[in-house]
């Protein structure tokens, strides 16, 4: 077969690892041959490609990012994108097309997938905020470096009696920050799903003072948000999918607990050093066991359905589930964190 890739979305340390899944299995085993999209869903409107073999993805498996590139291109919010998309994909013959990708790219394949092309989805995203998979690949590794950089903030913060803020990315959920917090040993961890009281936040930190630590870090979700009229907080631009560009939460927290506390306090914002690098050995045994997974269900003419992990074992499911709804952190592992307030 002739089979396309494309990469979507932000990028996640594990892609190239998908990549080379899916064309050594292609090509040694199927006798496929692959075209890479560049620049996700905008190299399939634009008919922008890459030649892909099993030679060109050599060394690729530690290397993070995508060697195919990436980008928010929704076809769907683009003047005939779906239609360019269909003609291309005609002219240069491809059978089927394995998507790599979060809720946007996945909606967009599935819309696709509806329309009649050949898709197989493979998720993707740090955020892990997918309900259909137990984990995304890239999750772990953004994870680690956020453990990382807690333990370096510690050691200052005790230094200096400093209260620091450490903003995470997890747009409208808290999985990095949650397993971040609880592994970095945070005073406080802030998520999207339970908007805080500034005011609470504020007394947690005192209490924890008054025992005699003079040092605390503050773990935040970027999409964490102040329960209502408890502080304000500029809003973003919005993407090509309706996403506010989000990071900042981190300096407006600092300056309000900062006030609230007496306590000298700064924020670090970790931003897109989380989704650089290369991938933890899980993350890279994850993404290979996706692309191998995925290829195998274009063999098998599993169009229309994402490769999952679920009870620790690759599954396939529609792609309509892979988007329906979303992965939220369960109440008992932000319970866990709390346990640490204080
Ligand atoms: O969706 C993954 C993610 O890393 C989010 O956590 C974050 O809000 C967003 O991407 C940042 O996107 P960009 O790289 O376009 O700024």
């Amino acid at each position: 077969m002739r089979v396309g890739i494309l990469t979507g979305g932000g990028d996640c340390p594990g892609l190239n690892a998908v990549i080379r899944a899916v064309v050594r299995k292609g090509e040694v085993h199927h006798g496929d041959t692959f075209v890479g999209f560049r620049d996700g869903w905008r190299g399939v409107i634009e008919s922008s490609t890459m030649h892909l073999d099993v030679e060109t993805c050599r060394g690729i498996l530690p290397r993070g990012g995508t060697i195919i590139g990436s980008s928010r291109t929704n076809p769907f919010k683009v003047d005939g994108g779906p239609q360019r998309c269909r003609a291309t994909l005609a002219e240069l013959e491809i059978d089927a097309l394995v998507a790599i990708g979060g809720e946007d790219t996945l909606g967009v394949a599935r819309r696709l997938s509806d329309e009649g092309v050949n898709i197989v989805g493979v998720p993707k995203t740090i955020d892990n905020d997918l309900s259909a998979t137990e984990v995304t690949f890239g999750f772990h590794t953004a994870v680690q470096i956020c453990v990382d950089a807690i333990d370096r903030l510690h050691t200052t913060a005790e230094s200096h009696d400093r209260v620091i803020v450490c903003e995470v990315m997890g747009r409208h959920a808290g999985w990095i920050a949650t397993y971040a917090g609880i592994a970095g040993g945070a005073a406080e961890v802030l998520v999207p799903e339970e908007p805080f009281d500034i005011a609470v936040v504020c007394e947690n930190l005192k209490a924890r003072h008054s025992k005699g630590h003079y040092a605390s870090v503050v773990v935040v979700a970027e999409g964490a948000t102040p329960k209502e009229g408890t502080l304000s907080v500029a809003s973003g631009e919005v993407d090509a999918f309706g996403h506010a560009r989000l990071g900042g939460i981190g300096n407006v927290l600092a300056e309000a607990i900062e006030a609230g506390t007496g306590f000298e306090t700064r924020a670090t914002i970790l931003g897109h050093v989380q989704r650089g690098g290369t991938p933890t050995a899980f993350d890279r045994v994850l993404a290979t066991r996706f692309g191998v997974a995925a290829i195998d269900c274009v063999h098998d003419g599993g169009f229309g359905q994402m490769v999952a992990l679920q009870a620790g074992q690759i599954v396939r499911v529609p792609l309509a589930d892979a988007v329906a709804e979303l992965k939220t952190v369960d109440p008992e592992l932000v319970a866990v964190a709390e346990v640490f307030y204080g």
